[in-house]
């Protein structure tokens, strides 16, 4: 990567849907993004937050090049998606991984966790055999899980659990970038804790990026290092997470942080208990 280019370089993106009348017949259209640019760099966590149906998960869908944009570039290394070739697009599909809010629907219910997650190497084109065994056992302990749960269903774990094999599944490819699509909203605020620190983690380590969609800021001020403030669509406000929470500007933005709590529990400082010993083995 040549070092003047973002990882990911989005400018002026745009998606639209059309809207259907009461009768079904075709109506206008929803600008669902509207012409935005960012950069996310290599390394970083970029916080991208707003309302409900602001456009956070279309940009993430996006991004995730599964779907088309009605306008604007998304460039990969200096490279434009709509430039790469078929196997070009496969590769970066498989550098971009997406967690969900609700890993339980992602997870197929009839399935083992493990061939789940031995599925999603095999897609790579890896055979079955001992070493696609031991790397999906790999994972597993990556996320704080072990091999006893390599032959278990998806519904014999906790919310949790579930949201570690999400992860899990994601960072057996080798990603370089996850895009986070609300992954701690369905969760408890104590086990959003254990998850949040457990992805801070996993970045580190791994060397990973983040696109981190919330709703919630002070998740979003727990786990960024810039945010940027969706608003109809566009983005209205962008700066490092001190600055977002210290300076807003924008009139939208300062209404959003009037309207909540600004730390996440898990910031708090407390005497250490059975649960942050637990977090910290996360
Ligand atoms: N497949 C689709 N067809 C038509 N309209 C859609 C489609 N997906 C999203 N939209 C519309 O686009 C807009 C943005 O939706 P999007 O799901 O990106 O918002 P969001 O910020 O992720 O919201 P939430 O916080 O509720 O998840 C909304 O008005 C939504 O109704
Ligand atoms: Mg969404």
């Amino acid at each position: 990567m040549s070092a003047e280019h973002a990882l990911l370089e989005v400018r002026n993106l745009r998606k639209s849907y059309p809207t259907r009348t009461a009768l079904g017949t075709r109506g206008g259209e929803v600008h669902a993004v509207n012409g935005i640019s960012f950069d996310l760099r290599e390394g970083e966590c970029y916080g991208l937050v707003g309302e409900s149906g602001c456009g956070k998960t279309t940009t993430g869908r996006l991004l995730q090049g599964m779907l088309a944009p009605s306008g604007g570039t998304i460039a990969y290394r200096g490279t434009p998606l709509s430039s790469l070739s078929r196997a070009a697009l496969r590769a970066y599909r498989s550098d971009v991984q997406m967690i969900f809010q609700d890993p339980y629907s992602a997870l197929n219910p009839r399935k083992r966790v493990g061939r789940i997650l031995e599925e999603s190497l095999k897609i790579q084109g890896a055979t079955p055999g001992r070493e696609l065994r031991s790397s999906v056992i790999a994972s597993l302990e990556a996320v704080g899980l072990s091999e006893e749960h390599f032959d278990r269903y998806p519904h014999e774990f906790s919310g949790g659990q579930r949201q570690r094999i999400g992860i899990a599944r994601a960072l057996i490819v080798s990603p370089r970038i996850i895009l986070c699509d609300e992954p701690v909203s369905a969760l408890d605020v104590s086990i959003q804790a254990q998850i949040l620190n457990l992805l801070r983690r996993l970045q580190r380590e791994l060397g990973l990026t983040y696109l981190f969609i919330s709703h919630d800021l002070s998740v979003v001020r727990y786990i960024a290092d810039r945010v940027g403030v969706m608003h109809r669509g566009e983005l209205v406000e962008e700066g490092t997470t001190e600055e977002i929470f210290a300076r807003p500007r924008h009139p939208y933005t300062k209404s959003l942080l009037a309207a909540v709590p600004a730390r996440h529990p898990a910031e708090r400082k407390r005497r250490p208990t059975q649960h942050d010993r637990l977090e910290e083995t996360a």
